[in-house]
């Protein structure tokens, strides 16, 4: 019997992957960082992306904060909502993948779960977790956003590392450990640009 729905594979487009690739002169990925709350992430991705950006990369950052305020914007904190969080950020960044992008996400990403998830879904040639490594104690005494000290007033129940339904569990798997109580900004970028060399090299 003929398919009903004939849907084309996005591979099949007239205009594909590596098409966009090729103008782009390099091949897209995922980096994904993944850490506690005040590790780094966003710091590490915005200068990241400045870098790349000024060396003509085609790249975009996924940012939780940012996400959850639109695309997310219907999402909480629970183990439900983060794994959907997840699933959705992951969607969206295969869709810049496959529009030949650098694609910088800076979400939690708390569980080894959901990493996998995440990975399943970009496909695990392209995707690369990165994890932004600093002690709980230093993320709080950070406390960026003061979400800590709301965390342990109780005006915020889910926090995780505080809440003990919602620990963090550390990656086991990472390609890359930035360690930013050891390395300064500078370096950490550094050392994941050279890294993202090594994965997608202007052809
Ligand atoms: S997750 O776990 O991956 O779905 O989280 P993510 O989408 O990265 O969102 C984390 C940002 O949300 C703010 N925030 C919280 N974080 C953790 N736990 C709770 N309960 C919480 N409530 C609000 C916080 O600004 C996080 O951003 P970062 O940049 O990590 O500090
Ligand atoms: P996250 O997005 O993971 O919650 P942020 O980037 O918002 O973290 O906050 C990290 C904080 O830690 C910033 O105030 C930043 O200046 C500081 N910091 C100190 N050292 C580093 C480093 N090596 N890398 C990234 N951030 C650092
Ligand atoms: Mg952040």
């Amino acid at each position: 019997a003929q398919p009903k729905n004939n849907i084309i594979n996005s591979d099949e487009w007239l205009v594909n992957r590596s098409m966009r690739e090729q103008k782009n002169n390099h091949s897209g990925c995922v980096i994904w960082l993944t850490g506690l709350s005040g590790a780094g992430k966003t710091t590490i991705a915005r200068y990241l992306e400045q870098k790349l950006f000024g060396d003509g990369y085609a790249v975009k950052i996924l940012d939780g904060d940012n996400l959850r305020s639109g695309l997310n914007a219907d999402l909480g904190f629970s183990e439900e909502d983060r794994k959907e969080n997840i699933r959705r950020t992951a969607e969206l960044a295969k869709a810049f993948v496959d529009t030949g992008f650098i694609t910088i996400v800076s979400l939690i990403t708390p569980k080894e779960s959901f990493r996998e998830l995440a990975k399943q879904i970009i496909g695990e040639k392209d995707f690369h977790l990165i994890y932004i490594d600093a002690s709980l104690e230093e993320c709080e005494r950070r406390d960026v956003k003061g979400l800590y000290a709301k965390a342990r007033r109780g005006e915020i129940k889910d926090f995780t590392g505080i809440s003990a339904r919602n620990t963090f569990e550390k990656p086991i798997d990472s390609k890359l450990i930035l360690n930013t109580q050891e390395t300064n900004v500078n370096a950490c970028v550094f050392e994941l640009y050279s890294f993202i060399n090594t994965v997608s090299t202007f052809s």
